[in-house]
């Protein structure tokens, strides 16, 4: 065998575990209820996918590099300076580019630790050093946050709220980690979930986000909207990060298609608020049909929840995830993020969130 040729990549890229995406087959099961990647329950808004459809005929044509109309969209409907708007191919995309264009080595990120693991992985794609910060009670700590900021840190992700505990950092905790962090750092608020969330208290932190300042917000269409397939996020950001990530990513980063079903799924104020509402209701529910047969549920304000086992052979979260599989219901596995005795589950439609409780309330009853 001859030897690889070619350059190799840059240090750090091949210390990364590459992310896993949620399963959606079980062998042996022909229909299975994919609770696994906090997808819509509903699927896409139809007008998004009559929006998609419509692109067809025009597939030959470049998409509207600067994507105006959408950022003229997402501007009104959230009261928000479009021109500070940036579109991407998923908030993933945006990910990679904040942390390229501002991490490199010798810098550190802070992320929590049980937070989303695409921040660990862009950090050290950068050539930088994620560092991770301990929770309290599975929720970001803004106290362990600030203390863990050295002259390196240039990066704080917070998830709010976090996938995949579920648990969020009201307002008030938001701008008290932005007022203590130096201005050298990059304070980037994850609210990919946002849209879900009913809390009084909570806010996307769009607010934090000053024309000249440290602060990002990134969402994404993957959720609520029902895209993920298309991959569609934006962020909205400080101008001089707007200018940055604007001349990072590549000129036709998001598809005419994205653009078109994110526009019509953004207008289908209906959809929305009847996904919230489901979400709302259906993970109350199956939280308490859980909570029933003794196990403990995360308090989550997302479209999941995060679910503890017992760590005894037979009753765990692998055994559970075993059983539920049999039964064609497929969740999440959580070893990855250091919660090896939870599953996460994707709030479903009625149905499938009445096979998942029955399906736990066997399991969990069983002798
Ligand atoms: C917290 C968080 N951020 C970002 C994403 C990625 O979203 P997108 O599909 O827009 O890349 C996810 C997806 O699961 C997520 O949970």
């Amino acid at each position: 065998m001859s030897a690889k040729k070619g350059p190799g990549p840059r240090p750090g890229i091949m210390e990364i575990a590459p992310y896993v995406g949620g399963e959606s087959a079980v062998e042996g099961q022909a229909r299975v209820v994919k609770l696994s990647s906090n997808e819509n329950a509903f699927g896409p808004s139809p007008k998004a996918m009559e929006a998609y459809r419509a692109t067809a005929p025009e597939l030959h044509r470049y998409p509207d590099g600067g994507a105006t109309r959408l950022r003229t969209a997402l501007g009104k409907a959230w009261g928000l300076d479009p021109e500070r708007i940036v579109c991407g191919a998923g908030s993933d995309e945006l990910i990679a580019l904040i942390t390229r264009a501002y991490l490199g080595p010798g810098d550190e990120a802070l992320y929590s630790e049980h937070e989303f693991l695409m921040y660990p992985i862009a950090t050290t794609a950068a050539g930088a050093k994620p560092v991770k910060v301990p929770e309290t009670n599975l929720t970001a700590s803004v106290d362990a946050l600030l203390k863990a900021v050295t002259p390196k840190t240039k990066m704080v992700f917070v998830a709010n709220p976090n996938n995949p505990t579920g648990t969020y950092l009201p307002a008030a905790e938001m701008r008290r980690l932005r007022d203590g962090l130096p201005p050298s750092a990059l304070l980037v608020i994850d609210a990919a979930y946002a849209e879900f969330v009913t809390r009084p208290d909570y806010t996307s932190g769009a607010e934090l986000v000053e024309a000249d300042g440290n602060v990002v917000m990134l969402r994404t269409f993957s959720k609520i909207y029902g895209l993920g397939g298309l991959r569609l996020g934006w962020g909205f950001f400080p101008v001089h990060v707007a200018g940055v990530v604007n001349r990072l990513r590549g000129p036709f980063n998001v598809s005419s298609a994205a653009l078109a079903a994110g526009e019509a799924a953004l207008a289908d104020t209906g959809f929305v608020e009847k996904t919230r509402a489901h979400t709302e209701r259906w993970r109350e529910w199956t939280a308490a049909e859980a909570r029933k047969v003794g196990l403990t549920v995360t308090p989550g304000v997302g479209n999941f929840l995060l679910i503890h086992f017992p760590r005894e052979k037979g009753r765990d979260a692998a055994a559970a995830d075993a059983f539920l599989k049999a039964r064609g219901l497929i969740v999440r596995r959580m070893e990855r993020y250091g919660l090896g005795h939870c599953l996460r589950a994707t709030i479903g439609q009625e149905d499938e969130m009445r096979a998942f409780a029955a399906a736990l309330t066997e399991f969990a009853q069983a002798k």
